[in-house]
């Protein structure tokens, strides 16, 4: 549902209303430095890759702040910090109304390697802080060097908090055992209907820690719309394969979900997709389609 944010302007004394943005029904999740996460915001992966299409790609992260969306995922990777540049080019001054997440390379996780990494992302970005910064996936370079600069990168201001990708159950015991790891505001991770492996141990094992977990790739880059299953079930609800599966992740406590669309119509699918609640008929007919795995998988990445 969007519901209009209404901001008193005082002008010459008189009070008027001005229209602002609208505000979606997001929920949102409490990280270690007491900010809030929203549930649903926007990847930008295959972004800023090439020049002819900036343009394009700018308007749609445009078009989904103009909507109501808050949280803009991105990496140093995407485009090689051309995504950073076109968010910050659809940003303009609305900055303090979003947040950032972005991510370091696993070769620029070093102690200093990462402060010079993020250094790079804030000029790209045109901001003063990331609100969540991640460690893409893991590489050679040990946490505990990867979690120092995240907390000098924290303490500076740089960063608000901290986290991972990528990291499965037994890389999480061993990041949360370094001091500062304990920290770990979210791991971003591949998770959708036709990627259920987490369900068992990495999902359980971040709620019953509290944290949040961004469920990537959430319409497996396009792949899970053609099932049939999945179509049936959107037709009964007057909805789009996209948002059934999009209103399955938003419908679990604790997911946080971040599809990536250029094309307006995408755009506003997705974010429409807050309004659908799958009722049981729906998620018994989603099981059938999509079989959650009986036992523990190795989680999968993109
Ligand atoms: N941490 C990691 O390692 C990692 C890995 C992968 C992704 N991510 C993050 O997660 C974000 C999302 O994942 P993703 O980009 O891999 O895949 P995705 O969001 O599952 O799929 C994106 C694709 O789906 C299309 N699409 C979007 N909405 C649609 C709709 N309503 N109907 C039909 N098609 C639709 C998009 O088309 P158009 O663009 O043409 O509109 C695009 O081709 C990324 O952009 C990135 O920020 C992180």
């Amino acid at each position: 549902m969007l519901t209009w944010a209404l901001r008193e302007v005082h002008d010459d004394g008189a009070a008027t209303s001005e229209v602002l943005a609208p505000m979606l029904n997001i929920r949102s999740y409490p990280l270690p430095s007491g900010a809030r996460m929203p549930a649903f915001g926007i990847g930008t992966w295959r972004m800023g890759e090439n020049r002819a299409r900036r343009a394009e790609e700018v308007a749609a992260i445009k078009l989904a702040i103009d909507l109501g969306v808050t949280l803009i995922d991105t990496a140093e990777m995407y485009g090689e910090g051309g995504a950073e540049e076109a968010i910050a080019e659809a940003v303009g001054g609305r900055r303090d109304k979003l947040f950032i997440v972005s991510k370091v390379y696993p070769h620029n996780a070093g102690k200093r390697a990462a402060i010079e990494a993020c250094e790079r992302s804030l000029k790209r970005l045109k901001t003063d802080r990331i609100d969540v910064y991640l460690l893409h996936w893991r590489g050679s370079v040990a946490f505990a060097e990867t979690v120092e600069a995240f907390e000098r990168l924290r303490r500076d201001g740089k960063i608000v908090d901290h986290g991972v990708s990528n990291l499965d159950t037994d890389d999480m015991e061993e990041w949360v055992a370094v001091k500062g790891g304990e920290r770990v505001a979210t791991d971003q991770i591949l998770y959708n209907l036709s990627r259920r492996g987490p369900e068992h141990g990495l999902i359980p094992w971040c709620r019953r820690r509290k944290i949040p977990i961004m469920a990537y790739s959430p319409v497996d880059q396009g792949r899970l719309l053609k099932n049939a299953g999945l179509k049936k079930i959107a037709d009964r609800r007057q909805a789009t394969p996209a948002q059934v599966a999009l209103a399955w992740l938003l419908g679990q406590d604790g997911m946080v979900v971040i599809p990536k669309a250029v094309r307006p119509e995408h755009v506003r699918e997705d974010i429409a997709a807050l309004d659908l609640k799958l009722d049981k008929e729906d998620m018994a007919e989603l099981d059938k389609a999509f079989p959650p795995p009986k036992g523990a998988k190795p989680l999968e990445m993109l």
